[in-house]
């Protein structure tokens, strides 16, 4: 197969239209999915009272396909995006398609779209996007009755310009999540209201918001598009417990590289920005499937910068090396751990 002629290494994170994507349906009057397939159609038509466009309903995840170094490529555990997708369709009344078709969707259109993956060793990945959202006509608040459910893919570099250079970030004062809200799952509608903040605090030169607890504003909750990861002054790696963040995946899986691959002391708590304030954390960083790990080297706080000691020039060692076993696991040149990587070809 020939790969696509494209400057791989300098990707940033936008979309691009690729080839092929795959689509599914539900009816109500079905009452399933159906079996699902690959088109070459990128255009959604449909109602102008369709229930996604007026009550929000729509779900996504976010994966990525990577070239590994012998050549394969693969996924990194798309079953646990799967097994997401159907707690966000259960927190916002979708019909929950099976793990099953789930994974089978992700393998097939990253197959489909195989030229589009970029080579090992060019820091591109193929990002995978399924979502799934209300189709047909809606005007009393309810759920709709039918559903689309589509994966695409986008070749991408990384999500923060510079890729690991460090970044400067904010405590917001927007809100991205109340305490028994959707901050758990991966409701578009959670993107929407981060939208002005985002806007905002770029306006402002920050890269990203840091969210607090909405409930007292003295707990560190998430950024808009990654979970938040510390290092304190023994080394642990401490890890924001609460209700209204993502369980990401990539938090999930460093909590495993960090503990079985690197020895490191894991806990998983509350954080309150007075810790972080005091200078408690050597290092900070934001994980997620598009951010990897990234490293924040000062945060401001209403107009107070915070530096953090591992600095605005470049990532600390522990952030290092969590980024580079990750990465390493993923592109095949560390043994991942049993079932963690799937085989598209
Ligand atoms: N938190 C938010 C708000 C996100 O959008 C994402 C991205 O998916 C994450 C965390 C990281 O999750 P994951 O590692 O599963 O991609
Ligand atoms: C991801 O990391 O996959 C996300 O969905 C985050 C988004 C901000 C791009």
């Amino acid at each position: 197969m020939e790969k696509k002629n494209i400057d791989w290494s300098n990707l940033g994170f936008a979309y691009m239209k690729t080839d092929k994507r795959y689509v599914a349906n539900y009816t109500a009057e079905a009452g399933k999915w159906d079996d699902g397939a690959i088109v070459d159609d990128d255009k959604i038509v449909m109602s102008e009272d369709a229930g996604v466009l007026h009550y929000s309903q729509s779900a996504f995840e976010g994966l990525k396909a990577y070239t590994t170094k012998d050549g394969h490529i693969v996924t990194f555990r798309p079953d646990l995006n799967g097994e997401r997708l159907q707690q966000s369709c259960e927190g916002l009344e979708i019909p929950k398609l099976s793990v099953e078709q789930f994974v089978d969707s992700i393998h097939k259109v990253v197959e489909a779209n195989a030229a589009w993956v970029p080579p090992f060793g060019t820091g591109a990945t193929l990002y995978v996007r399924p979502f799934v959202f209300g189709i047909s006509p809606v005007i009393g608040v309810k759920p709709a009755d039918d559903y689309q459910y589509r994966v695409f893919t986008t070749p991408v570099g990384p999500y923060f310009k510079g890729g690991a250079k460090p970044i400067y970030v904010r405590i917001s004062d927007f809100d991205r999540a109340a305490p028994h809200g959707t901050g758990n799952i991966k409701a578009g509608l959670n993107y929407a209201m981060s939208l002005h903040a985002i806007v905002d605090a770029h306006n402002n030169g920050f890269a990203e918001n840091i969210y607090l607890d909405p409930a007292t504003r003295t707990k560190i909750e998430e950024t808009g598009g990654a979970n938040i990861l510390f290092i304190d002054e023994d080394d642990t790696l401490v890890i924001p417990k609460s209700n209204s963040i993502l369980p990401s995946i990539t938090r999930r899986s460093l909590a495993f590289v960090a503990e079985h691959y690197l020895g490191m002391k894991v806990t998983e708590r509350e954080v309150y920005l007075d810790e972080v304030k005091k200078g408690n954390f050597k290092e900070v960083g934001l994980c997620g499937t598009a951010a990897v790990i990234s490293p924040v080297g000062k945060i401001n706080d209403h107009g107070t910068d915070i530096n953090i000691a591992s600095g605005m020039d470049e990532m600390g060692p522990w952030m290092t090396k969590l980024r580079s076993t990750l990465l390493g696991i993923q592109e095949g040149e560390i043994e991942a751990p049993e079932g963690w990587i799937h085989r598209i070809m």
